[in-house]
């Protein structure tokens, strides 16, 4: 079975201060009964991994170049992350895909990369507001699904979150049934793509404005594995909750 997975996007939040909350969820969970990641900024990456140890709690970056190595400014690659200790790496997040122009093609070619080094890729797909209202997002998620994954992937080295765009930072959230149906469509289409066997294998997190007060009702959903959580991952007094929640649904 698919074991689940809570994970952190710190996005671009935290400073040296906020490595007090990352051994704090440490101290928390020292023997969970789900995978936790978290994913600081890249400044973080190494002292999280060095504080985190030999516990069950895994780090992983927000983003990744599609090359391993070369003349790219300001770029951080797939075998720099694995250095600094990452085990995963999150690509294609709607914030990426906004203010860096990313396209699903530039994604899976990231992906690619990024599995070859041994990561794991949390590839996020979402549709804005405007598609979910014209009834385009099971074409949406569609299309970003088929363009932003590789062939490469296994159900260990590929994560798929689905984040509404609208519902991440906004306190919105889509209703269990909206949520069940594009959880259930990725599944089917991962299915069709890859076979039973990796499909199923393949855990789906939902991330959107998920907190402690809704998390117990979206980890009841069939095909959610787990959740991608922005700001209520930043502090263990709001994360640690998510992850009691999504233990429970065990
Ligand atoms: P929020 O949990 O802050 O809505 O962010 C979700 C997200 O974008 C995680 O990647």
């Amino acid at each position: 079975m698919r074991r689940k997975l809570a994970a952190g996007n710190w996005k671009m939040n935290g400073t040296k201060a906020a490595l007090s909350e990352l051994e704090a969820l440490r101290d928390a969970h020292p023997d969970p009964a789900v995978d936790i990641l978290i994913c600081p900024p890249a400044t973080l990456l190494s002292p999280a991994h060095s504080l985190v140890g030999n516990s069950p709690i895994a780090i992983g970056g927000q983003d990744c170049h599609a090359k391993t190595d070369g003349a790219h400014t300001g770029d951080i690659s797939a075998p720099m992350l694995v250095d600094a200790g990452a085990t995963a790496v999150i690509l294609g997040h709607s914030e990426r895909r906004e203010d860096h122009d990313e396209e699903s093609h530039d994604i899976r070619i990231k992906a690619r990369t990024a599995q070859a080094a041994g990561l794991m890729t949390v590839i996020c797909l979402g549709e804005s507001l405007d598609q979910r209202e014209a009834q385009d997002t099971l074409d949406i998620i569609g299309a970003q699904l088929s363009l932003s994954v590789p062939d490469s992937s296994t159900g260990l080295n590929l994560v798929v979150a689905y984040e509404p765009i609208w519902a991440i930072g906004t306190g919105l959230t889509p209703t269990p049934d909206q949520i069940g149906e594009v959880h259930d469509f990725i599944r089917s289409r991962l299915e069709r793509r890859f076979g039973p066997g990796v499909g199923r294998s393949v855990r789906l997190l939902y991330g959107g404005s998920v907190k402690a007060a809704n998390a117990e009702e979206i980890f009841a959903i069939s095909n959610v594995d787990g959740a991608l959580v922005g700001g209520a991952s930043l502090t263990e007094a709001q994360f640690s909750p998510i992850i009691k929640a999504l233990e429970a649904a065990v």
